[in-house]
């Protein structure tokens, strides 16, 4: 069971690896399983009170069954005290590790034959980049790959460093390797992850690494396929990565950009270290590289001390950026950081009322980005079919969910496409005859 982000999605994928290494086969259902691996997250409260109900509830499947095996692992278990806490709560929970030694989970597995419990979490020591790890992927067009591991960032709001550690880059050999091997295996779309991926290569000897390099490399790679990037923070977005971006026929035209605030006080506290105009600036340019390219966003609303002149000023942000998509969030107090010891905590009916307000904006710049695109053609990857309703969906290369009419599968397929109409941010097209 996988919480948060892409980031553990992926290292859901590695853990399923283990687990197949290991003799076990996917179980339909929580029901049937003989063991049940929690993936975590606790980047808001709201996703630590989700995991701990599910674990609430497995716990009558435990009781049914003795012999079923729990193991918790992931961000929440690395926060200070957490998996002690967890023990205590939760004591049918078999094994909990943490966010460093995922590959691990066999030996854990093996302990459990002896009867041992396991709790082993991260120490604080710097980990290494463990390769080789097995990864059961899942089916479809998209195959993730981790550049990078950790966060040296320190917005002051977010617990990723702490439970995470220090930013560790995988060798760009290995990375290109494995990208080589996801075409020829048939993957038409490679996502790279990382927390901050255009610091990529900054922690290594190796000079010639960086972001840009590593995209180039790729790109350079033969077959036809798509190249997706994140997280990107502005402040390391420059604008050789930019050029790179605009200059591959392979990456994608798309860049997630968090903002997270439009008010210079509140990104001076987040400790962004970028202003609102540098971060519209870098939009710029990357409009200005790049035309037509999809933008999306992180934004945070209720920051302690975020007065209606600082929301104004974020609303005012994404009036300009003009974004495709924006993720919202409610500041959610994280225990160990920096913002959780500041004063003016804000109540939660000025961040709900706030929220509203930002994601009614989005909508309609969202609607009005999308109207644009009526009449106009896009080349995109098909990755899901309706056969019912003979429709195929996937994204343009910059980034814009489209739904199409088609008599056949489609998925895995490049289509080109003529968008006929839209409705909200959705778009509807018909293909073009080749
Ligand atoms: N509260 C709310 N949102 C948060 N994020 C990170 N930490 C917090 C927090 N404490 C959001 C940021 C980040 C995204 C992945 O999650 O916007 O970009
Ligand atoms: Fe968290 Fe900031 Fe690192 Fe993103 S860049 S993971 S928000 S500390």
């Amino acid at each position: 069971m996988t919480y948060g982000c892409q980031m553990n999605v992926h290292e859901s994928e590695k853990l399923a690896g283990i687990l197949q290494e290991y003799g076990f086969c996917r179980a339909d259902g929580a029901e049937s399983a003989d063991i049940i691996v929690f993936n975590t997250c606790c980047i808001r409260e709201s996703a630590e009170t989700r995991v701990l109900g599910n674990l609430g509830r497995v716990k009558s499947l435990k009781d049914g069954n003795p012999s079923l095996i729990i193991a918790v692992c992931g961000c929440m278990t690395q926060n200070p005290g957490a998996a002690e806490r967890l023990k205590k709560r939760c004591p049918f929970v078999d094994i909990i590790f943490g966010t460093h030694n995922l590959h691990k989970l066999g030996d854990y597995l093996s302990d459990l034959e002896s009867k041992k419990t396991r709790v082993e979490i991260w120490d604080g020591e710097n980990g290494s980049v463990v390769e080789d790890v097995p990864i059961a992927r899942a089916e479809g067009v998209n195959a993730w790959v981790n550049i990078m591991y950790g966060c040296d960032n320190f917005c002051s709001y977010c617990v990723v460093p702490y439970v995470r550690g220090r930013e560790r880059s995988r060798d760009m050999s290995v990375i290109v390797a494995e990208v080589k091997e996801l075409v020829s295996g048939g993957y038409k779309e490679i996502t790279l992850l990382g927390q901050n991926v255009n610091s990529y290569g900054r922690d290594g000897n190796d000079k010639g690494t960086n972001f840009a390099a590593l995209l180039e490399k790729l790109s350079a790679l033969d077959g036809k396929f798509r190249i997706r990037f994140m997280t990107s923070h502005p402040k390391d977005l420059d604008e050789n990565v930019i050029k790179t971006v605009a200059a591959s026929d392979k990456v994608s035209d798309f860049i997630h950009l968090p903002a997270q605030s439009g008010s210079d006080r509140i990104l001076g506290l987040m400790n962004r270290k970028y202003t609102a105009k540098e971060y519209l600036t870098k939009i710029e340019t990357i409009k200005k590289y790049i035309p037509g390219a999809g933008l999306s966003t992180d934004i945070m609303v209720g920051f302690p001390s975020e007065t209606e002149d600082d929301f104004a000023k974020t609303l005012g942000l994404v009036r300009e950026a003009r974004y495709n998509n924006a993720f919202t969030f409610i500041y959610s107090r994280r225990s160990g950081t920096a913002a959780d010891k500041m004063d003016g905590q804000i109540p939660y009916e000025v961040k709900k009322e706030r929220i509203m307000r930002l994601i009614d904006l989005q909508a309609e710049i969202g609607s009005a980005l999308a109207s644009e695109c009526v009449g106009k053609t896009y080349e995109m990857l098909c990755d899901e079919y309706d056969p019912g309703q003979k429709t195929g969906r996937g994204k343009s290369d910059c980034g814009k969910t489209i739904t199409f009419g088609t008599d056949a599968d489609r998925r895995g397929g490049f289509v080109r496409v003529k968008v006929t109409g839209a409705k909200n941010t959705n778009l509807y097209a018909e293909a073009c005859e080749e």
